[in-house]
């Protein structure tokens, strides 16, 4: 398996957007409030930072880092979002784009500075709570109730490396 993973560039938003939609079908109501929502992030960068999964040059997967509360000397990360198309699910993909590509967030945009925590949320019914414990030892911490029609899991990273 020839898996690439690097940062995305701008002609990636269609792509990226596809995937997006795929996974989380209702987050926007229209293509293009999903094309804007990840042309608005990819703007933001350094504070947002997308990667992506290239299988034999074929786009299968995304995951955006987020950095908080300001450049910190000890800096707050968060995995805001990954999303692996659904035919590609199950393969290892999800683990091999997370941690690649939090060391090149690392590599690029926090070194020479270091990571204190890294927040991740989730659904309390999504197994990508298993990814997260197995990936990156987060742990769920708190539970925030009734938003995006159900409850949000939020997990902590308190010793990366
Ligand atoms: C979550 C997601 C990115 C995982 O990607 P993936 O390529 O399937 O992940 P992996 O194959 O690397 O799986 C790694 C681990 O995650 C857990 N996991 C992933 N999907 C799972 C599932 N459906 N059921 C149970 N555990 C699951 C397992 O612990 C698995 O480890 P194992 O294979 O050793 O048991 C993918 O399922 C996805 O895109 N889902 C839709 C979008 C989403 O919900 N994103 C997360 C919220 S932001």
């Amino acid at each position: 398996m020839k898996l690439l993973v690097r940062e995305m560039k701008e002609k990636d938003i269609p792509l990226i957007s596809k995937i997006y939609s795929e996974c989380f079908p209702i987050d926007c109501t229209s293509k293009k409030d999903y094309l804007t929502w990840i042309k608005c992030n990819y703007q933001a960068k350094p504070r947002f930072v997308y990667y992506i999964a290239e299988l034999n040059k074929e786009l299968i997967g995304y995951i955006l880092w987020i950095e908080l509360g300001g450049f910190r000397k000890e800096a707050v990360i968060e995995l805001e979002q990954i999303g692996v198309s659904e035919k590609m699910r199950g393969k290892g993909i999800g683990t091999i784009l997370i941690k690649k590509s939090l060391d090149l967030f690392v590599k690029d945009y926090i070194r020479p500075r270091k990571i204190e925590l890294i927040k991740l949320t989730t659904s309390n019914r999504n197994q990508a709570q298993n990814l997260y414990r197995k990936v990156l030892g987060a742990e769920p911490e708190c539970v925030m109730k009734g938003i995006f029609g159900g409850d949000e899991l939020i997990m902590f990273t308190r010793k990366y490396k």
